[in-house]
């Protein structure tokens, strides 16, 4: 079976998809924190998904590690029950036992140099037996605390120096720190052992395809972007709400809260996608270089006090059920101030932003499930109709929506039928699921193909990892000292405050 075949053959292509496909080489996946959540609900099904796609080579290999007493079988058994119940593609029993052959655990911890013994004498067996060429990405699904216990035990071991020929990466989850100083302190560590471009460092938004979407929509048309700048822009919001509450992840969240979990990250790469240059090409350098700029140029308000709003959830009725507050939940300190909502005010202080607030906020607990971008327009600088006309009109805006109902609305005044002249507003829309028949992948279909792939275009770099925290920083440091987040009642909007924040900016929240 050649790697063209592969992909062509698939039954779940689009035959009229005429692209080549990215078919990943001969390589193995590696994956510590087997036992996790991430790799239950995302990882296991994406890479089932990728074989299923006929994106992964014949002989691809996953090996997990963790302190389980688990044979081969064990494992295969859990990936097997993970990929049932969340691949997003169909279950086929001829390309789980392609998959399934190609399983193996390794038993221990992450001190024991046994067991990273028995992971080098696997690589090895596994480049024989199934012809991985001593290719592979170690992906360490673990708290950041481990990251240096994990990456010096590769390097001890010889896993970390890829033979002649071959390759070896290392992939690493947020959260990337807590701080710009423990990230810095982070990433010298993965540093000492990987070489940067060795590194892979997943934001998994960057591999949604509505958030690529936001480089087709404003740079292979022509029509957003003359208008996408402070002539025209009155200013953007950014907003990633969720319904669900922090579930079983007490343990994490707690003390690191919604600015660090989602703003540092998801929220400022959308951000800079929004705001950024045109880069020269689409590589990861040319990406970088312009992320950056924006990242650098971000500035924060003077008064923190005024724009900026965090908020933890109070229990209420959400969706017909009734659902703790947030200091009710199991393992969280009854006293913690750790912030659920939280909502910034940014200034991209550059010749095609000044004067336009970016507002970001996030949530959990808030009313409805859904991440959107949405550029507000300056109203109309003149008005030939009267103002009962225009009574109805809002601004004009374009929505980015990220998800759910991927698409693109775009939001304009028109005259409502009849013989007065009255103006509403009326959205135009464009929606994924009508115009393509293909199914978006998911994020980490995509990205840990581009890891296999070596293609770095959708990982962000420490430089931006670390401008993001010198961004966020203050804003927690004003907070620590003072008083304590605000309540909202789960299944609303957020806080009182953040609306007053933006009202005392002339402006509100759009609802999504
Ligand atoms: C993760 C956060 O990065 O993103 C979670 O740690 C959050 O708190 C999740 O729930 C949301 O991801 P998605 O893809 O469901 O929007």
């Amino acid at each position: 079976m050649t790697s063209e075949t592969t992909g062509w053959d698939n039954p779940l292509r689009d035959p009229r998809d005429r692209r080549l496909p990215r078919i990943a080489g001969p390589s193995g996946l590696v994956i510590f924190g087997v036992t996790g959540d991430l790799s239950r609900k995302k990882l296991m099904p994406a890479v089932y998904d990728l074989a299923n796609r006929g994106l992964l080579p014949p002989g691809f290999s996953l090996v997990g590690f963790a302190r389980r007493d688990w044979a081969d079988q064990d494992f295969a058994q859990v990936v097997h029950d993970a990929v049932r119940e969340h691949a997003r593609t169909e279950f086929r029993e001829e390309v789980w036992q392609q998959l399934s052959e190609g399983m193996r655990f390794i038993p221990g911890d992450f001190d024991d140099d046994t067991a990273f013994e028995q992971l080098r004498e696997t690589v090895d067996e596994l480049d024989t037996a199934r012809g991985t060429s001593g290719n592979y990405a170690f992906y360490l699904s673990v708290p950041p605390g481990m990251f240096p216990k994990v990456v010096r035990q590769l390097k001890k071991h010889g896993l970390a120096d890829a033979p002649e020929g071959s390759w070896r990466r290392a992939v690493i989850e947020k959260p990337f720190g807590r701080d710009l100083a423990s990230a810095r302190e982070l990433n010298a560590v993965v540093h000492d052992v990987f070489d940067p471009e060795q590194v892979f460092r997943i934001d998994h938004y960057l591999g949604k395809e509505t958030v690529q979407n936001i480089l087709a929509l404003r740079f292979a048309n022509t029509m957003f972007e003359p208008i996408w700048n402070r002539s025209f822009v009155d200013h953007v919001q950014i907003t990633m709400a969720e319904d669900i509450g922090i579930g079983g992840r007490a343990g994490y969240y707690d003390g690191i809260g919604s600015a660090r979990d989602v703003i540092q990250n998801h929220l400022l790469q959308l951000m800079a996608l929004t705001a950024m240059e045109e880069p020269a090409a689409f590589d990861a350098a040319s990406l970088l270089t312009e992320k950056l700029k924006v990242l650098k140029a971000v500035k924060l308000p003077g008064d923190l006090g005024r724009h900026t709003v965090r908020g933890q959830y109070a229990a209420a009725w959400q969706g017909g059920e009734r659902v703790p507050g947030y200091l009710d939940e199991d393992g969280i300190d009854p006293e913690s101030r750790t912030d659920t909502y939280a909502a910034v005010r940014l200034n991209v202080d550059n010749r095609r932003w000044a004067g336009v607030p970016f507002y970001l906020r996030t949530g959990k607990r808030l009313g409805r499930r859904v991440t959107e971008i949405a550029v507000v327009l300056q109203r109309a600088p003149h008005s030939p109709f009267d103002s009962t006309a225009t009574k109805e009109l809002g601004e004009n805006a374009i929505v980015i929506r990220v998800q759910p109902d991927e698409g693109v609305t775009v939001r304009f005044g028109s005259k409502v039928p009849g013989t007065s002249m009255e103006i509403r507003d009326v959205s135009m829309d464009f929606a994924y699921g009508e115009s393509f028949t293909e199914s978006s992948p998911e994020a980490y279909e995509r990205l840990i193909l581009d890891v296999l792939l070596g293609d770095a275009n959708l990982f962000p770099r420490p430089q931006e990892v670390e401008e993001s925290w010198r961004i966020l920083d203050p804003v927690e440091e004003h907070w620590d000292r003072h008083g304590r987040p605000a309540r909202y009642a789960s299944g609303s909007w957020g806080p009182e405050e953040a609306d007053e924040m933006l009202a005392r900016d002339g402006r509100s929240w759009r609802r999504p």
